[in-house]
């Protein structure tokens, strides 16, 4: 993707972020309907954990910049971004893999965006370090989510219906 250079593209990623750290928190809600190895529902367990944690720290991002939290989905993304329904885990973990890659790269969008526009929405110079620390771990969590994902497909379980 191009570098971030204005302010309102930066924000509307922030809140698509935002809205998928929440969708993948709800991930913790498939395990009971999922027929799986135990390795399984904790790398699920692991992926929601974390998607939480990333969901509050976008959510303290948006709060300081003075963007709006957002209560429905962004426009350009589905109401429910994961139902796995009918897929095997092999295509779960897929589907899920696709969303860890995006994720990574939007963040690393972010923390390549021009300086400007950082210094635009967060003027106080603690909170641009700040903010920039909490990218680059989002991105090493993204990273480490990614493989998790990658060492799951390959499984045999199927999804109840
Ligand atoms: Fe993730």
């Amino acid at each position: 993707m191009p570098m971030i250079t204005d302010k309102i593209t930066l924000e509307k990623l922030l809140q698509r972020m935002y809205w998928i750290e929440t969708e993948m928190e709800q991930l913790g809600t498939w395990e009971a309907r999922i027929e799986m190895m135990e390795d399984n529902v904790a790398a699920l367990e692991v992926l929601s954990h974390d998607s939480d944690k990333h969901g509050n720290i976008v959510q303290k991002w948006l709060i300081i910049g003075d963007i709006t939290v957002p209560e429905t989905a962004p426009s350009g993304l589905p109401k429910h971004i994961f139902d796995f329904e009918g897929m095997t885990s092999n295509e779960m973990f897929e589907r899920i893999l696709k969303y860890e890659i995006l994720a990574k790269n939007a963040y690393e969008d972010i923390k390549n965006a021009n300086l400007d526009v950082i210094t635009e929405l967060f003027p106080n110079e603690n909170d641009q370090t700040e903010f920039m620390q909490d990218i680059e771990q989002l991105i090493k969590d993204e990273e480490k989510h990614a493989n998790i994902c990658k060492s799951k497909i390959g499984g045999f379980a199927k999804i109840m219906l």
